[in-house]
């Protein structure tokens, strides 16, 4: 019988496919080097958890259940710590920063930094967000008719957001050198090195980070002779200092606060963790819709209707439900942050599941995002799953682009506003279309990227 209604075309975005064999050490090694995202066997996308023992870094728990994963970073948080292969990656560059401090240094910075990021001073943002995204999206009439590389653009819009209400363009140096320090800092260093899956020793160096070295000491320099000329700003009576990051940072300095070490690695963490993420969203966001060119046009819709009557882009994430559900489900696909990893401090129980002291408990939203138990279709890119009068279908645990409980991204206010606040300067003005080379393949470094850019035509609507 004929189907009284065409079926909505869908689009299915690019991912490996699961596994069908688990593979050798040395394949896994290997894999994990390359692209840890094609690791994952049936299981994982299809079990409430699979626990391994016997592997090469002891036992190992992915956990794939919303009750498990809550128990792991709500209910029980305080017997998890942050997983040792994490740490060893990114505590050499963050320190103390609040992504990788633990115990009482990240209790008391965490609290310190609530005042940074209330409501109030993310709202304070959206002009600067909106003004840098404006003189941003002005290089495309450059390009009009010609190849862009998406990826690369939103890092490099999503760092100017960042810079401005970081230090509001007050950078010791040249700005441009800045950039450049912090895209070579990160590439170097922020790698899985095979040798801190084995568990080698501190001492034995790894190659993947000594290329980093040079790199971090130049950088930190910037960051201090930064804070330096804020400090001397904001003690002056005669200049008035900007109200940006750096400024409320400096102002939770104290003996209950942060200390100046503290607020030197929570600006790096800023920089690691607060732009290379929206970028990497934005850019899967704007390539899923490519695909899908009915539903761009209800988002172009909907924004050109908000734009013409509300100037205030503070009011845009409310009001643009279409553009919001767009980016939340490229991040169901793509999750910036594709692994959330902790270690069990002393043994757990979860319902009949043993949890040994010293396992690693893997939260990954990859496999949670794209679960065959909890999605329909769920390689399909279909932005109306979280549209407002479908979202409470989304249960709390398996949806965790900014993961969950004490640990919780401090930035996803934040971040939730710059993209909305991007897309709606970008797509009002431009579209962007997919060329014979745009061939994205996810793969996982610090965050899910685009291998191979994302190529793609500007044309101006
Ligand atoms: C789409 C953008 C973003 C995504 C997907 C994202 C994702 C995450 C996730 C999953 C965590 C939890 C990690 C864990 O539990 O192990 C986290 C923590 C964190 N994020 Fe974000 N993030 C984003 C943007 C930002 C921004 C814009 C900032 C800062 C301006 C930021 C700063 C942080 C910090 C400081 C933490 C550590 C919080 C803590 O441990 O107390 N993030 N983020």
């Amino acid at each position: 019988m004929a189907l009284l209604t065409e079926p909505k075309p869908s689009f299915r975005p690019p991912a490996p496919t699961p596994r069908q064999n688990p593979p050798s050490t040395l394949q896994m090694m290997r894999i994990v080097y390359r692209n840890p995202l094609e690791l994952w066997g049936e299981p994982s996308y299809n079990e409430p958890w699979i626990f391994v023992t016997g592997g090469i870094g002891g036992p190992l728990l992915i956990a794939n259940d919303p009750g498990l994963i809550r128990h792991v970073l709500v209910d029980n948080a305080k017997n998890y710590k942050m997983a040792r292969v994490r740490q060893k990656i990114l505590r050499p560059i963050l320190r103390d920063g609040l992504l990788t401090a633990e115990g009482e240094v990240w209790r008391r910075s965490r609290k310190a930094m609530a005042p940074v990021f209330t409501p109030r001073h993310i709202a304070g943002f959206a002009g600067p967000m909106l003004e840098k995204a404006t003189t941003f999206a002005e290089r495309y009439e450059q390009a009009i008719g010609g190849r862009v590389d998406v990826s690369r653009d939103m890092t490099m819009l999503t760092f100017d957001i960042l810079a401005e209400t970081l230090f509001s363009g007050e950078v010791a140096g040249e700005p441009e050198g800045f950039a450049h320090q912090v895209d070579r800092l990160f590439e170097t260093m922020g790698r899985v090195d095979p040798l801190d899956l084995l568990g080698a020793p501190d001492w034995l160096p790894r190659i993947t980070r000594i290329l980093g070295r040079n790199s971090l000491a130049f950088f930190r320099g910037i960051v201090a002779r930064t804070m330096d000329m804020r400090k001397e700003k904001l003690a002056s009576e005669d200049s008035e200092a900007p109200e940006d990051f750096l400024t409320l940072l400096l102002r939770a300095e104290g003996p209950d606060g942060l200390t100046r070490e503290e607020i030197e690695d929570n600006i790096i963490t800023f920089i690691g963790a607060g732009h290379e993420t929206t970028a990497r969203a934005l850019g899967w966001t704007i390539y899923c819709l490519a695909n899908l060119p009915e539903e761009r046009e209800r988002i172009e819709d909907e924004i050109d209707a908000v734009l013409a009557r509300e100037p205030d882009p503070v009011n845009w994430l409310d009001d643009m439900p279409f553009t919001r559900a767009a980016f939340e489900e490229a991040m169901r696909l793509y999750p910036p942050a594709p692994s959330i990893n902790r270690e069990a401090i002393q043994n757990d129980f979860y319902a009949d599941l043993e949890i040994p002291k010293g396992a690693q408990v893997l939260v990954m939203p990859w496999t949670v995002h794209r679960h065959r138990k909890l999605w329909d279709d769920p390689e399909a890119y279909i932005p109306s799953r979280f549209h407002p009068e479908n979202r409470d279908r989304i249960g709390r645990f398996q949806y965790l682009p900014f993961g969950a409980g004490p640990r919780v991204c401090i930035g996803a206010t934040f971040a939730m506003q710059e993209a909305v606040i991007a897309l709606a300067v970008l797509m009002s003005r431009y579209r962007f279309d997919l060329l014979p080379e745009t061939n994205p393949w996810p793969v996982q470094k610090l965050t899910t990227q685009p291998q191979g850019g994302l190529p793609m035509r500007v044309t101006r609507r």
